[in-house]
């Protein structure tokens, strides 16, 4: 099921006024998760996601949950031309369409798409990443957290997606979904070895920094 945005409709429009045009090849990203009820992150997280890339000189980036690529074309954007990302879905049919974008954005070279269960796959890497970025079944994301920090590197960037899962995770009865959301959110503030955030554009976006070892807490 896809649900609306947590902003009231009003305030949507208001910041959608102040986006510039997307490239032809994104706005048929997008035109394709509308008609198909694909949950994308939309272009304001996606400029979020640009702005990490770019401001912590990412090269390396590992998504998990990359659905048909649109998230990885805003980290790519940020990138340079030699920066790498590993993309990780379940579905074959993703891979394709992401392809078939991503040649046409002139960024496939940068891909290297695996389909499989996301976790596993980052646990077969050493990395370490600049970014690691987390959009899978929600259910997955306390197994996801565990295996991240220690493919990140000190100052990378450990980001996820729908951490305020429209706003249930301030509910009496959470379900089971938000239940693992709220143990994600809690596993990341409680851990000192990041330094974490959420911003709340869309749907929440958890921002969890790899501290230096023995930093200050605070
Ligand atoms: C939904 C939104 C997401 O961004 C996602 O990753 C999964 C589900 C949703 O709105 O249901
Ligand atoms: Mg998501």
């Amino acid at each position: 099921m896809h649900r609306a945005a947590m902003y009231d409709e009003r305030i949507d429009e208001y910041l959608n006024r102040f986006l510039p045009g997307r490239h032809p090849v994104v706005a048929q990203m997008e035109a394709y998760a509308k008609e198909h009820q694909f949950p994308i992150i939309g272009p304001h997280v996606g400029r979020l996601l640009t702005m990490f890339a770019q401001s912590i000189h990412a090269h390396t980036v590992f998504e998990m949950g990359s659905g048909f690529g649109y998230s990885a074309f805003w980290f790519a954007l940020g990138m340079p031309e030699d920066g790498r990302l590993i993309l990780t879905d379940g579905s074959e049919k993703n891979r394709e369409l992401c392809y078939e974008f991503s040649r046409r954005l002139g960024i496939e070279d940068m891909l290297d798409y695996r389909v499989g269960d996301a976790v596993e796959i980052l646990r077969g890497e050493e990395g370490p990443f600049d970014i690691i970025y987390n959009d899978i079944d929600k259910l997955g994301y306390p197994a996801a957290y565990r295996e991240t920090h220690d493919r990140l590197r000190t100052g990378g960037l450990f980001i996820t997606d729908n951490v305020l899962w429209h706003g249930a995770v301030a509910d009496e009865n959470p379900d089971e979904n938000t239940r693992a959301i709220q143990e994600f959110n809690r596993l990341c503030f409680e851990d000192e070895r990041f330094f974490s955030t959420i911003l709340p554009v869309r749907d929440g976006l958890m921002v969890a920094m790899k501290r230096e070892p023995g930093a200050l807490t605070l």
